[in-house]
């Protein structure tokens, strides 16, 4: 490799570079041999310049190649791994997961913990007392063929560099850039040896894409990423405008998303589950699944689903009650208030990342990676775009540690919401589907 500072002047001047110099930068960032200002000063050079399709590919290639892969070759069952870009309550991965193993699949998905204004999966699952999210690649392998499905943490052999790399992009305000974002998700994805990656991404206040058509370019560029592999790929744009179900925090969305699993709740989480679950059975069970929608739909009325879900549970070293009597066995939160409108109207329009930032504040996300977040509080929000609010009416409730703490959320929710005279139309759930393979 050309001396790094030399690499990385190349690209402040808007140079594109060579899959050598970038693989070199990044395996050398990634063995502790390039300190860390240098990667910083490349990632704000990428982020400012951007990378086209060949340096993309570069960079997914050198973080896929920097650790070991997971290609589940033990599962016969056909596999699918799910990749949501971030949002503020999008449980849909703890709904997804047994869903499409009740179905069949094969779910083998390794999650992230909540970052930003974003929650994460194995925060949340990790509010279920004993869910343990460290597990060994043979583990995952076992459950997934066992149980069907595995939610765990990343192992640390798994692209290393992503890891490396996130977090400085973290702390160096460089983590909204489609390139890097693109080959961030999807070296995740290709180390893992799956029959179909599915993306949800994610696009409206709530996303780190603003806009479908940003979100768009970005799905674009995955697939696109996912073909140079010649693997299967589908992503969807979807809308994240508005918080996704009601539930902001850790033990809530656990609760939110067993009583989707139960088939007590309906509402956009549980339809952008059938969406993906839809999507997963055509491309891995063809036309022998039948109609899709109805099979998913009746793995819920079934139980199959949910019962997929304790297994998981049970199978993780969680404790399986949650799933008869989530109350009983979360952990909740010291003080609870209502969220209680301050005037009537439609609501028309919702700051998602608000929302997702007052979750944070009390203590249910991390500001930094080394935090530690508190299961028990969050924020339920139930009116969704579109929905009228009356005057003084309960539209959500606050859970948190203590009484100020609570009354602040309350207040930053509530400056979240514009409410309006005009009817509003829902926005659409999902705006389009981009496939490869
Ligand atoms: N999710 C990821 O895995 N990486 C990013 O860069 C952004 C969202």
């Amino acid at each position: 490799m050309s001396d790094v500072r030399e690499v990385i002047a190349r690209k402040r001047d808007g140079h594109a570079l060579t899959e050598d110099e970038i693989r070199g930068l990044v395996l050398a960032y990634a063995r502790g041999e390039v300190a860390d200002e240098v990667a910083a000063a490349f990632l704000m050079a990428a982020f400012i310049r951007g990378l086209d399709t060949d340096e993309t590919v570069a960079l997914t290639r050198a973080m896929v190649d920097s650790g070991t892969t997971l290609p589940l070759e033990g599962v016969s069952r056909p596999k699918v791994d799910k990749h949501s870009t971030g949002g503020v309550a999008d449980s849909v991965t703890l709904v997804f997961a047994p869903l499409a193993a009740s179905l069949g699949l094969g779910v083998a998905k390794l999650s992230g913990r909540g970052l930003g204004h974003t929650g994460g999966t194995l925060d949340k699952l990790e509010s279920i007392p004993g869910f343990r999210t460290e597990l060994s690649g043979e583990e995952i392998e076992r459950q997934v063929q066992d149980v069907g499905c595995a939610i765990a943490a990343q192992t640390k052999e798994l692209v290393p560099a992503d890891g490396k790399l996130y977090a400085l992009r973290d702390a160096t305000a460089t983590v909204a850039s489609l390139p890097l974002i693109a080959a961030s998700v999807m070296c995740k994805k290709l180390a893992v040896g799956t029959d179909l990656i599915l993306l949800d991404v994610k696009a409206g206040s709530g996303a780190f894409m603003k806009t479908p058509e940003d979100a768009r370019q970005l799905a674009e560029t995955c697939v696109g990423l996912a073909g140079r592999w010649g693997r299967a790929c589908r992503a969807a744009v979807t809308d994240m405008s508005q918080p996704l179900g009601d539930s902001v925090g850790n033990a809530l969305d656990i609760a939110e998303a067993i009583e989707v699993l139960r088939g007590e709740r309906v509402g956009r989480l549980r339809d952008l589950v059938i969406e993906f679950a839809v999507a997963a059975q055509e491309v891995l069970l063809g036309s022998s699944a039948g109609d899709k929608r109805a099979g998913a739909e009746r793995a819920i009325s079934s139980g199959d689903a949910l019962e997929t879900f304790r297994r998981m549970v049970e199978a993780q070293g969680g404790d399986p009650r949650v799933v008869d009597d989530p109350s009983a066995i979360l952990p909740s939160a010291r003080v609870t208030i209502p969220i209680v409108s301050r005037s009537e109207g439609t609501l028309g329009a919702v700051d998602a990342e608000a929302i997702g930032q007052a979750a944070v504040e009390l203590g249910a996300g991390r500001r930094r990676k080394e935090e530690a977040v508190d299961p028990a509080v969050g924020i339920v929000l139930r009116p969704k775009i579109g929905d009228t609010v009356g005057p003084d009416e309960e539209i959500g409730v606050v859970h948190a540690r203590d009484r100020r703490a609570a009354d602040r959320a309350v207040a930053r929710v509530l400056d979240a919401l514009a409410l309006t005279d005009e009817p509003v139309e829902a926005p659409p759930l999902v705006y389009g589907w981009h496939d490869a393979g």
